[in-house]
């Protein structure tokens, strides 16, 4: 449990044993009796006070004095439980929360860069018994950005504020692709332009803001079809620059990483992502917000374009890994055997082609001897071997990795049975986060929350670009 105190005097005595069992200099009893104006919030453990922060806040700046846990209750939490009350009590009422750590304490770094705090300053022999510098960490009040997707057949904006989303319009136009079975590309750009402003029009006002209440712009400029990406780069150029807008370009796969952490607001890396889309299938070691790791990709088809080409052989209506995925029912290796692909060099790489062309033309030749396909079963089977294809790789890059927390992301993380399958690798002492259905697909809020976490700004150079690698 935590307790809120202004004022040190009630609780001086327990906080003074605190600050003795951790600091070599700790605060004197009668400085923390005297602390009429700091804020405390204390950790009970069955009745005893086993940690607590400070903070003073002045002029709307936030100073957090110390952090502390005993010795005998550390490893469990206590500290990000006291650091996460402190950010939801007090970032409201201040512009910024800053504080100084030993340059050495790698934990407590590693706690800061967790709640998004980031370095802003050194202080040269800061601190004494040991001499060292102190590094200064901020963590500033998340700006309210707007943001804009429009990479492929969705136009889509939302407002954010960190991984708050507040609003999250999205526009599809699948209806209108399904007629030529998949996305054509000179369709989709105009319907972005026809979309866009109303779009983002619904998107401040369900957020309950106009453009004067947005701090930046955010826009997915990379990869996607490239008419499609310019609608929702020039819209977001021409707003950004109207209204001196800082404008934030963020890479669509990384969007899909973000969605996450919308949905798992405990979700920090370092962690292993298995990015599975339309377009992409990607192992990646995300090490940190803005740092991507590449262990391996798909060396021909990604996963949801098998499901997809795969479906349409089915007969199932475009996007066809959704129908599939509706109409599968018991797998059968026996009635339908498909290949596994078997790649050489590097063994966390994809081949879905393989898979792909074998179902194809195991439909094919059943039409030229006029047999029936039992459809629902060649679904389960299909889905059952993509699963195991992609449970495998993962498990292999876990165990090369030495990762535990296995995150899934992208349109394909929808699949009812990938979702399934992947939960239950928790029995074997992973953590598995996945996004939420709403958040599987495309859509502007993943966007938002990715661009809280880049350094990157664009300006009127701003471009789009087709294709691009995770870590570009
Ligand atoms: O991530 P996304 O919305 O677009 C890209 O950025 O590529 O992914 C779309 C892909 C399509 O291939 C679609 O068929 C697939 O995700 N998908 C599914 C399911 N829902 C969407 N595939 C299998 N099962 C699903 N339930």
């Amino acid at each position: 449990m935590i307790k809120e105190y202004f004022g040190g005097s009630d609780i001086a005595e327990q906080i003074y044993k605190i600050e003795n069992a951790c600091f070599t200099r700790p605060w004197e009893k009668d400085v923390i009796k005297n602390s009429d104006k700091t804020c405390f919030l204390v950790y009970y453990q069955d009745g005893e006070a086993v940690g607590y922060v400070s903070i003073n806040i002045v002029l709307g700046e936030g100073f957090i004095n110390n952090i502390a846990v005993l010795p005998d209750f550390r490893r469990r939490k206590i500290a990000r439980k006291l650091m996460g009350k402190l950010i939801e009590l007090y970032l409201p009422r201040c512009e910024y929360i800053t504080l100084e750590v030993r340059k050495s304490n790698a934990a407590a770094i590693k706690l800061y860069k967790d709640y998004n705090f980031k370095q802003t300053g050194v202080r040269k022999n800061f601190y004494r018994d040991p001499q060292e510098d102190a590094l200064i960490y901020t963590l500033y009040k998340a700006q309210k950005i707007l943001a804009i997707e429009s990479s492929c057949d969705e136009t889509a904006a939302a407002v954010t504020q960190g991984r708050e989303v507040l609003s999250n319009v999205v526009a599809t136009q699948i209806d209108e692709h399904r007629l030529y079975g998949g996305v054509v590309p000179e369709i989709a750009s105009r319907r972005h332009l026809e979309a866009i402003s109303g779009v983002v029009e619904q998107a401040l006002s369900d957020a309950n803001c106009t453009v004067d209440d947005i701090d930046a712009v955010a826009v997915t400029n990379r990869p996607g079809l490239i008419g499609a990406l310019l609608v929702g780069v020039n819209f977001a150029k021409g707003l950004a620059l109207q209204r001196g807008l800082p404008l934030i370009p963020v890479h669509h796969l990384r969007g899909h990483i973000a969605a996450n952490y919308i949905t798992n607001q405990d979700l920090t890396p370092p962690f292993l992502c298995l990015m599975i889309s339309g377009g992409n299938t990607v192992l990646c070691k995300v090490n940190d917000y803005d740092d991507f790791e590449i262990l391996g990709a798909t060396r021909d088809d990604a996963a949801g374009e098998c499901f997809d080409k795969c479906a349409r052989a089915m007969g199932l209506n475009y996007p066809g890994g959704v129908e599939l995925d509706k109409i599968a029912t018991v797998s059968d290796n026996k009635k339908y055997p498909l290949p596994t692909p078997s790649l050489s060099g590097n063994h966390l790489d994809f081949s879905f082609s393989g898979l792909k062309t074998a179902v194809i033309n195991l439909i094919h030749n059943a039409q030229q001897k006029g047999e029936e396909v039992d459809i629902p079963v060649l679904a389960a089977t299909l889905r059952e071997k993509v699963t195991d294809i992609l449970i495998e790789k993962t498990i292999a890059a876990a165990t090369q990795t030495g990762l535990k927390k296995i995150v899934l992301a992208g349109g394909v993380s929808a699949n009812s049975e990938i979702r399934r399958r992947f939960k239950e690798l928790e029995n074997q002492g992973f953590a598995v986060y996945l996004p939420k259905p709403e958040y599987c697909g495309d859509n502007a809020a993943m966007i938002g929350v990715a661009a809280f976490y880049e350094k990157a700004r664009g300006d009127a150079s701003l471009n789009a670009y087709a294709t691009a690698p995770l870590n570009d």
